[in-house]
């Protein structure tokens, strides 16, 4: 065991005992340039509880961490709040070491955990608002499906007024610090925004409804430690967090308009410029993304608090190119919502591409403005006026969007 993985103290009884994943770059299409954290905690009162595991490849660092403050076997509970495997990656080996007495998880917890790993047997499935007594100390379960998976749920520990929320509140971010207020303000709201656009932005409604469920059960929050990112523990940063989550599933648009496009001989990339004057001048706020430079997980968050999206492609073979149907995947299976949008490119035969992207924001149920523009081979004056027009009119949209003229 490797030693020299020491337990961080929360509070009284509760000790963080995760691992820190300085290396990671990519979480599922998602670039996280800063690294995570897998969060996990100990609750050590009359009983000892283990909280959430961590990835795979982080056993040794979870058990040395639980090993520093005690004897890993002294451990009767292990509650895992959620199924993905970046939590329970090492459960059934953190299972067969400890030999708890109980392993708890939602219905459809216990479920997921079977379908991933066929031979964990005798855990033990915990409804919504079950209390579990650990001698000092209670953890009572909140249902929450959907943020993340249909199994996710939230453990909270009214003595300590601590909320383990799992995904929720968390961020991709790998640090030094523990806590929220030891981390600048502005990394904390631009990785929270991040992972909130990346992981949560199709999840507005389940989100919603799992705070609205949390503020009538009329709980207090002193902590939240969430399984990623830094612990919430000022009520400043709750109140700061919990008002992003708010403001964030409201999705209100703003007069940004976001242009992704690919190009492959400089018309397409001409197109978006006009495009992006246009909006300048109709009082929108451009934002550029070309996608030599922009990745798919910075386009998303850049997303959330937008009033537009416009997408550029040239046709190459009779698709689009394949770096804007990777772009425009991704965010279509995000369901950004209230958003302006148009496509438009250049085509050399057919204008199959801008097509194929007209129809996919016509299937996200956009406010598509326009019917595509198209443009041959280069653009001339008059094509980069239309371009120009097409700028000014999503602006005006996007204006209207925003309770403007
Ligand atoms: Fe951090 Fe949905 O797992």
């Amino acid at each position: 065991m490797k030693d020299v993985f020491r337990a961080h103290q929360v509070t009284d009884t509760v000790w963080w005992v995760g691992a820190i994943d300085w290396s990671l770059r990519d979480f599922h299409g998602y670039a996280t340039y800063r690294g995570t954290t897998y969060n996990a905690f100990l609750v050590i009162a009359d009983k000892v509880a283990l909280i959430d595991a961590v990835k795979g490849p982080f056993r040794e660092e979870l058990m040395a961490r639980i090993a520093s403050v005690i004897d890993p076997k002294k451990i009767n509970v292990i509650v895992s709040n959620h199924a993905e495997m970046d939590h329970t990656g090492c459960l059934p080996q953190v299972i067969a070491a400890v030999e708890p007495d109980h392993v708890y998880a939602s219905e459809a917890g216990v479920e997921a955990l079977q379908a991933h790993f066929h031979d964990l047997d005798g855990l033990e499935a915990v409804g919504d608002g079950a209390t579990i007594d650990l001698g000092g100390r209670t953890l009572r379960f909140f249902e929450t499906k959907m943020v993340h998976w249909p199994d996710s749920m939230l453990s909270y520990m009214p003595e300590e007024k601590l909320l383990f929320s799992q995904d929720a509140f968390g961020m991709h971010l790998a640090t030094g610090e523990r806590f929220a207020d030891e981390v600048p303000r502005d990394v904390l709201g631009s990785e929270a925004a991040k992972y909130f656009a990346n992981i949560l932005m199709p999840l507005i409604g389940p989100i919603s409804r799992a705070i609205g469920k949390v503020q009538e059960a009329g709980i207090e929050l002193d902590i939240i430690a969430p399984d990623h990112g830094p612990i919430w523990r000022r009520s400043e940063d709750i109140d700061f967090i919990v008002g992003r989550y708010v403001e964030w599933c409201a999705q209100n648009p703003t007069l940004k308009a976001v242009v992704v496009y690919d190009t492959m001989w400089g018309s397409t990339d001409q197109l978006a410029h006009a495009i992006g004057e246009g909006l300048k001048a109709g009082g929108a706020v451009p934002k550029l993304m070309p996608l030599k430079g922009s990745h798919r997980s910075d386009i998303a968050t850049e997303l959330l608090d937008a009033g537009a999206l416009l997408v550029g492609t040239p046709t190459l073979n009779g698709n689009m190119l394949p770096t804007v149907a990777d772009a425009l995947t991704y965010i279509h299976g995000l369901k950004p919502k209230h958003l302006v949008a148009a496509a438009f490119g250049s085509y050399g035969w057919a204008p199959a591409g801008v097509k194929q992207v007209q129809g996919t924001l016509d299937a996200m149920k956009l406010n598509v403005v326009g019917d595509g523009l198209k443009v041959r081979f280069v653009p001339d004056d008059d094509d980069l006026k239309t371009a120009y027009a097409l700028g000014t009119a999503v602006a005006e949209k996007v204006k209207a969007a925003c309770g403007g003229a």
